[in-house]
């Protein structure tokens, strides 16, 4: 485990309870947090400190309510997955038009893409964001197909049903355009990791509406995503032969590769390898947002997916890593490092947005699933599963 002493530049006031916190109460913290940040319709904004992230975006708010989920929050989880209905729903006309204008062979303006972020009373923002990520819609079904196995629901809800195959048909009709990756950039390249996240969403929809056809087109994507290896490694979009950290989503939680993939196992080498800062992961090489410090999401990620694959002893360190993270008043920020890597990035971005999100959900939620996963494993952990005092009532 790194600590303050051994490593200055990441000075963290948790110093004092590092010998003797409990990862429940870091567990405890990071559920209410999200619980505090969704509000009481069900969407979850993205980070309660930052202005620029007042929204609910579908990729965090999707992890979010899967941390709701693992918590045992599913009243909460349901919330959120009831809000992206009614959102879906307000904008049923645009994703059936970019649809119809799809088959038709028609121009489609990425500006007028269903969004992928929302106000939080469910309305689509109009402004120049890059609202072409089909990533967030695949986040949001395979969230809500955990939702129904966590909370013991055989079937989907009928009133979900029109929301779902929209949501499905969207992404059929999509699957293999370019688009904004999941770090919102770089719209005209086809994105690995987004490849993943709409392989996890199609599977998923298939067994919601048990509809055989959306394998089809899954397998389809799974057949793109072989076309992206370059040099034994999956590229970071057909761009970008580099690697990205949010490729390690490919196998853990989209399962859109085989856990024996070589080329997948040499990809999360790679990461590893290359973005690895201070004991965490950063996005990607070239990334520059903030000066590009280490996020707890990714690490989180890369811890989940050791769990996965057997490494209980890296997905701890992992767990260890977000935990020291945290601040006094339970904060949990989006990136950290950035100042130290690269000053004149970091004070660029400081210049124009503030400094970044000091308290970050879907950095929450990262901690809460990692957690969650490691006490299922049965891994030795101190103090009792994780999340056993929180109750649904407080929901
Ligand atoms: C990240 C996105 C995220 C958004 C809100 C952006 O900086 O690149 O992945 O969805 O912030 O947290």
């Amino acid at each position: 485990m790194t600590s303050k002493d051994t490593d200055p530049k990441f000075p963290t006031s948790r110093t004092k309870l590092l010998d003797s916190y409990s990862y429940d109460l870091l567990f405890n913290e990071s559920v209410s947090a999200i619980l505090r940040n969704q509000s009481a319709n069900g969407a979850i904004v993205a980070s309660p400190d930052f202005a620029q992230y007042q929204f609910c975006w579908l990729r965090d708010g999707s992890f979010s309510a899967y941390a709701l989920d693992c918590a045992g929050k599913h009243k909460a989880s349901a919330r959120y997955h009831a809000w992206v209905n009614d959102a879906i729903g307000g904008i049923s006309g645009i994703i059936d038009d970019v649809i119809t204008k799809m088959e038709r062979r028609d121009d489609v303006d990425p500006a007028i893409m269903p969004p992928a972020r929302f106000a939080l009373d469910g309305t689509s923002v109009v402004d120049d964001w890059p609202n072409f990520q089909i990533d967030g819609y695949g986040t949001w079904l395979w969230s809500l197909g955990q939702h129904l196995v966590e909370s013991n629901q055989a079937t989907l809800p009928k009133e979900w049903r029109s929301s779902v195959a929209r949501a499905a048909r969207y992404l059929a009709t999509f699957a293999l355009s370019p688009c904004y990756d999941v770090w919102e950039e770089n719209g005209s390249a086809v994105h690995t990791s987004t490849l993943a996240c709409v392989y996890g969403g199609l599977t998923s929809a298939a067994s919601l509406l048990d509809d055989p056809g959306l394998l089809e087109t899954a397998a389809v994507v799974k057949d793109r995503l072989r076309a992206t290896i370059i040099n034994g490694v999956y590229a970071k979009s057909s761009e970008n032969s580099d690697v990205d950290a949010s490729e390690l989503w490919l196998l853990t939680p989209f399962h859109a590769v085989e856990v024996n993939d070589l080329a997948f196992v040499e990809t999360v080498t790679t990461i590893e390898e290359r973005l690895t800062l201070k004991g965490g992961l950063r996005r990607y090489s070239t990334d520059t947002y903030f000066g590009s410090g280490a996020w707890p999401v990714l690490t989180a990620s890369l811890g989940w997916h050791h769990l996965n694959t057997g490494n209980g002893v890296e997905a701890r360190r992992c767990l260890d890593w977000l935990a020291e993270r945290f601040d006094d008043n339970g904060n949990l920020g989006e990136q950290f490092g950035g100042e130290h890597r690269d000053l004149r990035h970091y004070t660029e971005w400081v210049d124009r947005w503030g400094p970044p999100a000091s308290d970050l959900t879907w950095s929450h939620a990262m901690y809460v699933i990692l957690a969650d996963a490691i006490t299922r494993s049965g891994l030795p952990a101190t103090g009792s599963r994780a999340g056993d005092s929180a109750t649904e009532a407080a929901t």
